[in-house]
């Protein structure tokens, strides 16, 4: 077991464990979007920053991803990590502007307004690709995928075509942490358009 502190809290890992993973077996809150349980970590929303010092130097880490070492101490609230996580939700709010769940996020970090350039309001998925990867790696289907790099990556079906694989169990509606897939499982079945009125199909 690997020993170390979580906000001043003594606490043990197995090796291989992440901060994020202690933390949940503890029961201390770390605030997450793209992380789930039942699929490989992606490191994609930032949202989970935690403030890990070790000896003479501290750093800010994404705490799903950081693997725990013995003797280290977790912040999982200091001032530098809500710094951070506001600075997160800003660029959230202008991914997706019209995501309910993200604006009620940033609110709680009194978060309301964005400095960065809002690229379409209509927006709500701030393509973490936990839809994606559930579909593949839990219900086996791969039904949605990712399309596209960097500032054009978007969530579609392949090919744009609707979704014959697609068996509508709901997985990635319930996954979505933006509300997202709610209004886009019908295009991709090809049962109509999506709500916010994308030109793409997701
Ligand atoms: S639809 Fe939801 S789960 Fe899928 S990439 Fe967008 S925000 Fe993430
Ligand atoms: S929950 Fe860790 S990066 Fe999204």
């Amino acid at each position: 077991m690997i020993p170390f502190k979580i906000n001043e809290q003594e606490v043990e890992a197995q090796e291989g464990w992440t901060v994020l993973g202690t933390a949940k077996q503890y029961g201390i809150h770390i605030p997450t979007l793209c992380y789930h349980e039942a699929v490989t970590n992606s490191g994609a929303c930032r949202l989970c920053v935690v403030e890990v010092r070790e000896d003479n130097w501290s750093k800010v880490v994404i705490s799903c991803m950081y693997p725990v070492r013995e003797g280290i101490t977790v912040s999982t609230d200091s001032d530098r990590v809500r710094n951070v996580r506001r600075w997160i939700l800003e660029m959230l709010l202008a991914e997706c502007p019209a995501s309910v769940e993200i604006k009620k996020l940033a609110a709680e970090y009194g978060v309301s307004a964005t400095r960065f350039a809002v690229k379409n309001p209509a927006e709500e998925c701030m393509v973490c690709g936990l839809c994606v990867k559930v579909c593949q790696e839990v219900v086996g289907v791969s039904a949605i995928t990712t399309i596209g790099r960097g500032v054009h990556k978007k969530i579609g079906t392949p090919y744009g075509k609707p979704s014959e694989p697609c068996v509508a169990c709901g997985s990635c509606v319930s996954v979505c942490p933006t509300g997202a897939m709610r209004t886009r499982l019908d295009s991709i079945r090809g049962l109509g358009q999506a709500k916010t009125g994308h030109s793409h199909q997701a």
